[in-house]
């Protein structure tokens, strides 16, 4: 029984290289990993966490976070994958056999199932927001009081969330069906310049309102007394979420690189675009927020109540609500198909599926999963098991427990188990020296693990 399992499994377990593929450039590379970690985390997110959080100061924090935690977690990522070419748990599998280590590409698989099936109930939201700015239902309010509840209805109806909420993961099974370079970089190499202009288009709107310069010194201007401990725990928190770091996304976006490729150049350009779109971003909702003298501590209806006020009072509101819910969905869309990515790399390499049969089985998986979550605001809103909602529940598992040990554990086994010699030498593989290698081992050993078990062990307390 055991041999057979053995061997059954060997075989099962051998990577399916010809469903695999390859990027083509290492444009298209950096454009997909940039976003993949470019989405509502960025734009949705960043603006209403930095509002509750003092503003600048928070940036600061963040800003730091990014470069301690960020970096050089998405530079192991990255190597693990490029040299094992491998998903998530082939990955931990073939580097250490036989060992528990795979535990963290298994964990990394169900992040991405589960973050998916919430995921794709707001990306629902925001394809719906493009259609009712089209028809200007959107785009009529008078205070953000009116528009939150018009907000609060839509996401009450079954029917409509649910059909939004299944447009959006046809269209992430549409662009992953069709393999890394055919649909995945095809995809982020039209997506992610669009997303740039219309973010940067949206930015000299927001600035030239008149009252924009208080919303600017909200954002820039550090009050350090406004860090607190909590403070640098939203922000570490958030600078998980938002460069896709802990649940093996780059990694697996990495085994999909040729071995030429230079990862170290690669993980900056990606964490400072991530960066720079999160920023951008806040540099369009502040300035219009302290124009329309309203509450930059809203919360999470920040985006979907209060820019909508925005746009009504605007002469072309309804264009520039257009636009902005257009870009909010695309940059929804290139994070989701990655999600998608690493459970359908796991069923391909691991299982010996097709492409096909792991895009379409998952994604219809995923969709029924995601189901009670959309109707988490309507229907289901008053089932709260633990006292949260479905949706609450699968967000809070994947994204405040998942994602953290993921991180954590994944600066652990590069650190001490599998090594940062060995990483390193992966790194130097076709490039020059590595000269950031010491600092890096140093972050990768010491700090990354420890801020991540404050964040982790914060969240339990
Ligand atoms: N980084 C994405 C965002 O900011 C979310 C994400 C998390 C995507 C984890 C993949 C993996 O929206």
């Amino acid at each position: 029984m055991g041999v057979i399992h053995v061997i059954l499994s060997r075989d099962m377990e051998t990577p399916n290289n010809n469903q695999r593929g390859f990027w083509t450039s290492r444009l298209g590379f950096i454009l997909a990993a940039s976003g993949s970690a470019i989405g509502l985390g960025n734009v949705w997110k960043f603006p209403y966490i930095t509002g509750q959080n003092g503003g600048g100061a928070f940036v600061l924090v963040y800003l730091v976070c990014i470069l301690i935690v960020g970096l050089p977690i998405m530079l192991a990522e990255f190597t693990l994958g490029r040299r094992t070419n491998l998903n998530p748990v082939g990955a931990f599998r073939e580097l250490s056999p036989k060992t528990p280590w795979v535990v963290i590409g298994f964990m990394g698989v169900l992040a991405g199932f589960l973050i998916l099936s919430f995921y794709a109930v707001v990306g629902g939201w925001t394809l719906a927001y493009i259609v009712k700015s089209f028809s200007s239902a959107a785009v009529h309010f008078k205070s953000p009081q009116e528009a939150g509840e018009f907000f609060g209805q839509f996401i009450a109806e079954p029917e409509e969330v649910t059909f939004y909420h299944a447009v959006f993961l046809v269209m992430c099974v549409g662009i992953v069906i069709k393999g890394v370079h055919g649909g995945i970089e095809k995809a982020c190499d039209i997506l992610m310049p669009t997303l740039a202009a219309i973010l940067l288009l949206l930015m000299v709107r927001s600035l030239t309102l008149e009252g924009a310069m208080e919303g600017v010194v909200f954002y820039l201007k550090p009050d350090f007394s406004k860090i607190t401990p909590h403070v640098v725990l939203v922000a570490l928190g958030q600078a998980f979420f938002s460069l896709s770091l802990g649940m093996g996304a780059m990694l697996t976006y990495g085994s999909y690189l040729p071995p030429e490729e230079n990862l170290t150049s690669a993980t900056v350009y990606v964490v400072i675009f991530d960066t720079l779109v999160a920023l951008l971003m806040g540099m369009v909702i502040f300035p219009a927020v302290f124009a329309m003298g309203l509450e930059p501590a809203e919360g999470p209806s920040l985006v979907f109540s209060v820019l909508p006020t925005v746009f009504s009072s605007m002469p072309f509101g309804a264009v520039a609500s257009f636009i902005f819910f257009v870009l909010l969905a695309i940059a929804a869309l290139t994070s989701g198909i990655s999600l998608l990515e690493v459970v359908v790399a796991y069923f391909i390499d691991q299982r010996g599926w097709t492409r096909k049969k792991a895009v379409l089985v998952m994604g219809g998986v995923i969709f029924l999963l995601g189901v009670p979550s959309g109707l988490s605001f309507g229907v289901l809103a008053d089932f709260k098991p633990g006292g949260m909602t479905f949706f609450d529940h699968v967000d809070n598992l994947a994204s405040n427990y998942l994602l953290p040990a993921g991180g954590m554990l994944t600066a652990i086994y590069v650190g001490f188990v599998w090594g940062p010699e060995a990483a390193q030498a992966e790194i130097e593989r076709h490039e020059t020296t590595f000269h950031w290698a010491r600092a890096w081992a140093f972050l990768i050993r010491y700090v990354t693990p420890v801020a991540v078990l404050f964040v982790f062990l914060a969240r339990i307390f």
